[in-house]
């Protein structure tokens, strides 16, 4: 995903897809070997526009003694 966005395009994780990717019909559609289990699927594409910063909280840091 980060070398994907070194190139200009844009990506997401779809977990939701796995069950479906994982199934025997459509590795054969896709030609993915029956031995290879898909794990993460993730879409790529080119994005509609420029993305502002994403808003991030600051990490919390706990520690147990
Ligand atoms: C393991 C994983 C699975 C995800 N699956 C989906 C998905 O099925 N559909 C979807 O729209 N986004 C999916 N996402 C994207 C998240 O909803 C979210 O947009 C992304 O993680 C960015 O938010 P964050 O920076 O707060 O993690 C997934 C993200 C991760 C890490």
């Amino acid at each position: 995903m980060l070398a994907a966005c070194s190139m200009g395009l844009g990506t997401c994780p779809i977990g939701f897809a796995r069950p479906w990717l994982n199934q025997a019909r459509i590795k054969r559609s896709l030609g993915i070997p029956d031995d290879y289990v898909p794990v993460f699927p993730v879409v790529v594409g080119h994005p509609s526009g420029e993305m502002p910063p994403v808003q991030r909280r600051a990490p919390e840091i706990f520690i147990w003694l």
